[in-house]
């Protein structure tokens, strides 16, 4: 065909690890509970900003420099983004691309991540610990949507680059990462059981 794909939008999953994810997200879930019981400022912050869950975006929000499970986590990730920033192509000279965030989410039935981006940072991404079944996936938006000035919809059977709008599925260990300006959502949860993941913030400016 004489057509090429340019201006690409990549996106990465992987499992985080081969081996030993069961041992490894068991101790990130009692890690990841025992916070949402002590962190009270989390708790209150959570109320307003995301209802009926809980997230430590704004209290707890660097658990890499706090416990030595997230530091593993921490380890582990970035050989991932290494991986995925030299996919990208990102010339990285003279500065280090490091996790500058790092927060827990615990969505029980029903709670949603409205639509948003990470505009301070290069890459983010999360990790899932707990995905019971039918768990809601991360919601990825077409970047340049808001210039498709009179552009007909898409086919039902549009190719998954062709597309507005993807849905990465949550599968209990593995990561997804994509550049910081991408938008994002996940949508009301539908399991009724907790989905827990952890989402994090790398930066190099
Ligand atoms: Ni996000």
């Amino acid at each position: 065909m004489p057509t090429q794909a340019l201006f690409s939008t990549l996106v990465y999953t992987a499992a985080l690890q081969k081996s030993r994810v069961r041992e490894f997200n068991g101790r990130l879930e009692r890690e990841c509970r025992q916070l949402a019981m002590d962190d009270g400022t989390g708790r209150r912050w959570s109320a307003k900003n995301y209802p009926g869950g809980f997230t430590s975006y704004g209290s707890q929000a660097r658990m890499h420099t706090l416990s030595p499970t997230f530091a593993a986590l921490e380890a582990r990730l970035n050989t991932h983004v290494g991986r995925y920033a030299a996919q990208l192509d990102l010339n990285l000279k003279g500065r280090r691309l490091s996790m500058t965030d790092c927060w827990v989410n615990i969505m029980p039935r029903n709670v949603v991540h409205t639509l948003h981006l990470h505009p301070l940072a290069t890459i983010s991404g999360t990790y899932y610990v707990r995905t019971p079944t039918g768990s809601a996936g991360l919601k990825l938006e077409d970047p340049r949507l808001e210039r498709f000035m009179a552009a007909p919809p898409r086919k039902a059977t549009a190719r998954k680059c062709n597309r507005s709008w993807v849905t990465i599925p949550a599968v209990g260990g593995a990561v997804v990462l994509f550049e910081s300006w991408l938008r994002h959502e996940v949508p009301p949860n539908p399991s009724a059981s907790e989905r827990i993941s952890i989402s994090f913030n790398y930066s190099w400016f």
